[in-house]
């Protein structure tokens, strides 16, 4: 391995510089690293646990190349598993959900509880076993560490990693929003998205708290909103982005922002209000009850929060969770989800759905603007005669150590945060996705490749 790693993020905050080499996107040496020491070497999100509600139920996943198995055994347990038969290897589970007492594996039919014991292996007292054979464990292999926060399951494939609330921090103060975050807990709309787009997973991961690109990528979308306000739409949806306003209670003329958290999460956010064309309006008073007035401010903002590596939120024009899992340093597999509150009205449901099919389906007008962008970049990213990019340069002279009255408002606490207007459009909170990346790399770079 002959990568100089440390040479590819150029990161000198006292000189004003912040420049990453294009060829993080492109080269397969370090894509290697990054699926086994990212992906397969720290905690990712696995799923939510309201997709496996019921005893028996279960849902398969990936963490890197990893196929995993979720199962809640009879008891309602959640457990995670890697979803390979000890026999020989074989994926116990071929579904992405269901319900099973019992899975019969495939192959040589060695059978498996909903807790992941062995409870048969076919013809074994004719099979000549030795004692040694006997003696050891035939059930699934568990995750090192498998952790629920606020109905989010995460897991490491990795032991040797801090805690899910280490790792977490205090990017978990904005996991208590999410969809504001009813007693009944999240759930998926049911209806999965999987695609893939031909780039690197990073440029998924960038795009996400991307507030620069949206005029200038999304503009059918503006243009139809414009159309719609005026009354000459076909389809009447109305966007949450219509009653945006700046925050001038508490710091005026602010319209946004961006924080920082620990081990690479990033939040970027935009002001609302509490606006009729939200679909947990009618839920205001109750959201209002439970997280209190600026919390309740906070579940009405536009936030695209990241949780590095693999999990996104998008609650801007509707509410999407997406899982990124990269397939090679050229391609990338997104599954998406709409995400909403348990126990939503009908109406509210009806509104967030008709808006997540406007913005986010791949049907929708902004998903495909952001994919083909992707791939343009990856082509580009071919260029070696300039590697540096210099899209980590805005919000430079705003970005402060710290939160601000705004986060402070709900006891969150941002390593780095940005007050921002409209045209601002931070860059900075990609330096946290890099940083960690960077720092996560030199670990792999002491233990090696595998
Ligand atoms: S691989 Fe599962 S029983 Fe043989
Ligand atoms: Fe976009």
């Amino acid at each position: 391995m002959t990568i100089d790693l440390a040479g590819l993020i150029d990161d000198r905050p006292e000189e004003g510089i912040f420049r990453v080499n294009r060829a993080i996107f492109r080269e397969p040496d370090i894509f290697d690293l990054e699926i086994r020491h990212i992906f397969e070497g720290g905690w990712v999100f696995l799923g939510l646990a309201s997709q496996a509600p019921a005893p028996h139920d279960f849902f398969t996943t990936e963490a890197g190349r990893v196929p995993i198995l979720i199962m809640r055994d009879g008891e309602g347990q959640l457990r995670a598993f890697v979803n390979s038969c000890p026999h020989k290897g074989a994926q116990i589970a071929q579904m992405r959900a269901g319900n099973a007492r019992m899975h019969v594996c495939p192959y040589h039919s060695w059978s498996f509880d909903s807790a992941g014991r062995n409870r048969g292996i076919k013809w074994q007292r004719a099979g000549c076993y030795a004692e040694a054979f006997d003696r050891s464990d035939h059930g699934l292999a568990r995750l090192p560490h498998f952790e629920e926060y606020r109905g989010f399951l995460f897991g490491s494939l990795a032991a040797d990693v801090p805690t899910l609330a280490q790792h977490l921090g205090g990017v978990a103060r904005f996991l208590d929003f999410v969809v504001g975050q009813p007693e009944a807990g999240v759930e998926l709309v049911p209806g999965a998205v999987a695609f893939t787009y031909d780039a690197n997973w990073k440029l998924q991961l960038e795009n996400c708290s991307d507030a620069y690109h949206f005029t200038s990528a999304h503009p059918s979308y503006i243009r139809i909103m414009e159309r719609r306000q005026k009354g000459e739409g076909a389809v009447a949806v109305r966007s949450i982005w219509e009653q945006s306003q700046a925050w001038s209670e508490s710091a005026e003329g602010v319209q946004g922002g961006s924080y920082s958290f620990e081990h690479g999460h990033v939040l970027n956010w935009g002001r609302i209000g509490v606006a009729d064309s939200h679909p947990l309006y009618e839920s205001a008073e109750a959201i209002a009850a439970r997280h209190g007035e600026a919390g309740r401010d906070w579940v009405f903002n536009m936030r695209n929060l990241t949780i590095f590596p693999n999990l996104q939120i998008a609650e801007n024009a509707s509410s999407q969770l997406r899982v990124i899992q990269p397939l090679a340093p050229g391609r990338t597999l997104m599954r998406t989800w709409c995400l909403a509150p348990k126990g939503e009205s009908a109406g509210a449901r009806r509104q967030r759905i008709r808006q997540y099919e406007d913005f986010f389906n791949p049907s929708g007008m902004a998903t495909p603007d952001d994919t083909v962008a992707y791939e343009s970049c990856q082509r580009g990213h071919a260029g070696r005669v300039d590697p540096w990019l210099q899209g980590y340069a805005r919000g430079m002279t705003a970005s402060r150590e710290g939160g601000n009255l705004l986060s402070d408002a709900i006891g969150a606490s941002p390593i780095r945060s940005v007050l921002a207007d409209s045209q601002l459009c931070d860059e900075t909170l990609y330096h946290n996705y890099y940083r960690e990346w960077a720092r996560r790399m030199a670990l792999a770079m002491e233990v090696g490749p595998a």
